[in-house]
C-alpha cells in the first residue's frame, strides 16, 4: 500500500474573515479633552479589530483618564514622558514613531493641534507625531466655538495641507451643553476611518496571485526536506496587495499564520502541489508575486513505509523540482511577474542573473542566514528591474511589503501604459 498517510496537497480554499486592522501597529495619542474617556472604548475596539495598540498621553489627558486604565485596556505600558531615561532606552520617541503603522490622536484638542501646527516637539506626543513617517489622523473634539475659531480652523487646514488626516468632528450635543460641530466621532466610526487609511486602491480591479512559505518534499510518510521560511513575508505581501485594492489569491506552503483579510488562500505541501495550484489559477491574474521558498529538489523516490534506522548511512537521491516562476513567465499570457531571491552572498549578481534567466519583470532580493530574512520579524529588500533598482531599507515585514507592493504597482502600471500606447500607435 502506498502512502495514504503521506502529507498530501490539501487544497483547502478559505476566504479569510479576519479583522480590518489585523497586524497593524496603532499608536493612539490621547490629549486633554473631555472626550478622553471614549479612548478606553476606542482601544477596546481597535484591539477587537486585530490592532496592537500603544498609547501616548499628554499631561492634560491624564487629568481626564488614568494611564492605568489605558494600560490595562491596551495591554501595553502607556507612554507619558519625553525626557524619561528609562522610556527612551525601551520605546523612546523615535522608536515609537518607527513602530507605528499609523498614529491616531483621539481626542485631539485645539491646543495640541496648535502645537503640532507650529512643529513643536516639547512633549512626547508632539515629538512622536513630528518624527513619524506613517499616516497621522486627528480626531478633533472640542466646544463648537473653539472649533469654529479662525485660529483652530487655520491650524487644522495647515495640518491637513501637510498630509494629515482629519476624522470629524461630528455635529451634535456637546459635554458643555451646547449643540454644534465639535463632538468627537464615535469609536466605531474612528476604527472604520482608520482602517480605510490602509486601503490605497492602487491595485483596484486587478488580480494578484502570491505564493508564500516553504514547501515540504516527502522522504517517507513521516519525514520531509524543507527550509526555514516562515511565510511571513509572503503573507505580508498578500495583505499589502489586498489593502491596495487587489483581488488576492494566496497559495501557501505549510505555515502557521492567519490568512490576511479578504484574501483567498489555498494550502499546499510540496513544490509540485504549489505548481499545480498556481497553474490552475494563474489565467486571469494580472500580477504574480512568487515569495514562496520552493524546494529546488525533492527525493527521487518516496519510501512507502517509514525508513528504519538500521543502516549507518543513508543516501538520498534528489531530483529537480519544477521551476514555478519560469513556468509562469513562459506562458503565452504571462502576468507581470515578480520573483524573490534569498541569497547568502553576492546578492545583486545572483538576483540579476535570476531575473534575466526567468524573464521576470522585477526581482526582490534579500540576504538570508545568520538570523536575517527567514523566520525574522524584519527584512530589507533590494528590488531590481530592467534598467533600475531600489533599496527598501530594513523594517518590519508588513511595512516592507506595503513599500514593495507600491513599487510593483508603479512598475506594473508603467508597463501597462506602454503596451496600450504601443497598441494604439500600431493600429493607427
Ligand atoms: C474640563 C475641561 C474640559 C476640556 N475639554 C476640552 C476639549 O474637549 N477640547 C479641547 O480642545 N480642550 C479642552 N480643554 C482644554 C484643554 O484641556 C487644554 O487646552 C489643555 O492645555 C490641552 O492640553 P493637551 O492638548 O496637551 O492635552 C478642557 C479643559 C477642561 C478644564
Amino acid at each position: 500500500m502506498t502512502g495514504c498517510r503521506f502529507p498530501r496537497a490539501v487544497h483547502l480554499v478559505s476566504l479569510s474573515d479576519m479583522n480590518t486592522l489585523s497586524g497593524k501597529h496603532i499608536l493612539l495619542g490621547v490629549t486633554g479633552g473631555i472626550a478622553a474617556y471614549k479612548s478606553a472604548e476606542l482601544i477596546r475596539q481597535l484591539r477587537a479589530e486585530g490592532a496592537t495598540v500603544r498609547v501616548v498621553m499628554t499631561a492634560g489627558a491624564q487629568q481626564f483618564i488614568t494611564p492605568l486604565t489605558l494600560q490595562a485596556l491596551s495591554g501595553n505600558p502607556v507612554h507619558t514622558d519625553l525626557l524619561d531615561r528609562s522610556a527612551e532606552a525601551a520605546m523612546g520617541h523615535i522608536a515609537l514613531a518607527r513602530w507605528a503603522d499609523a498614529v491616531l490622536v483621539a481626542p485631539a484638542t485645539a491646543d495640541f493641534m496648535a502645537r503640532l501646527e507650529q512643529g513643536r516637539a516639547d512633549d512626547l506626543l508632539c515629538a512622536v507625531t513630528l518624527a513619524c513617517e506613517a499616516p497621522v489622523a486627528l480626531a478633533p473634539a472640542m466646544n463648537r466655538a473653539m472649533w469654529d475659531n479662525p485660529a483652530t480652523q487655520k491650524n487644522v487646514q495647515a495640518l491637513q495641507a501637510r498630509g494629515m488626516h482629519r476624522f470629524g468632528p461630528a455635529l451634535g450635543e456637546q459635554a458643555c451643553g451646547e449643540v454644534g460641530p465639535g463632538r468627537m466621532l464615535e469609536p466605531d466610526e474612528l476604527v472604520t476611518a482608520l482602517a480605510s487609511l490602509f486601503e490605497t486602491g492602487i491595485l483596484s480591479g486587478y488580480r494578484v496571485l502570491v505564493t508564500a512559505g516553504p514547501t515540504r518534499e516527502a522522504i517517507d510518510p513521516v519525514r520531509y526536506i524543507s527550509n526555514h521560511s516562515s511565510g511571513r513575508m509572503g503573507f505580508a505581501v498578500a495583505r499589502a496587495a489586498s489593502e491596495a485594492g487587489a483581488e488576492v489569491l494566496l497559495v501557501s506552503g505549510p505555515v502557521s499564520l492567519e490568512t490576511p483579510p479578504h484574501v483567498l488562500r489555498i494550502n499546499v505541501v510540496s513544490a509540485q502541489d504549489m505548481q499545480d495550484a498556481v497553474l490552475a489559477r494563474i489565467g486571469g491574474c494580472d500580477i504574480f508575486i512568487a515569495v514562496a521558498a520552493v524546494a529546488d529538489y525533492r527525493p527521487e523516490a518516496v519510501a512507502a513505509q517509514k525508513l528504519k534506522k538500521d543502516a549507518q548511512q543513508v543516501t538520498l537521491t534528489l531530483t529537480r523540482n519544477p521551476d514555478i516562476l519560469a513556468t509562469v513567465t513562459a506562458l503565452a499570457n504571462a502576468p507581470f511577474s515578480v520573483g524573490f531571491a534569498a541569497e547568502t552572498e553576492q546578492l545583486e549578481m545572483h538576483a540579476q542573473a535570476k531575473r534575466v534567466a526567468k524573464s521576470l519583470d522585477m526581482i526582490a532580493a534579500n540576504r538570508v542566514g545568520d538570523g536575517v530574512g527567514f523566520d525574522a520579524e524584519e527584512n530589507a529588500l533590494q528590488v531590481f528591474w530592467d534598467g533600475g533598482s531600489q533599496l527598501l531599507a530594513q523594517t518590519g515585514k508588513m511595512k516592507l511589503a506595503r513599500q514593495l507592493v507600491a513599487l510593483v504597482a508603479q512598475r506594473f502600471h508603467g508597463k501597462h501604459k506602454k503596451v496600450i500606447r504601443f497598441n494604439a500607435k500600431d493600429s493607427a
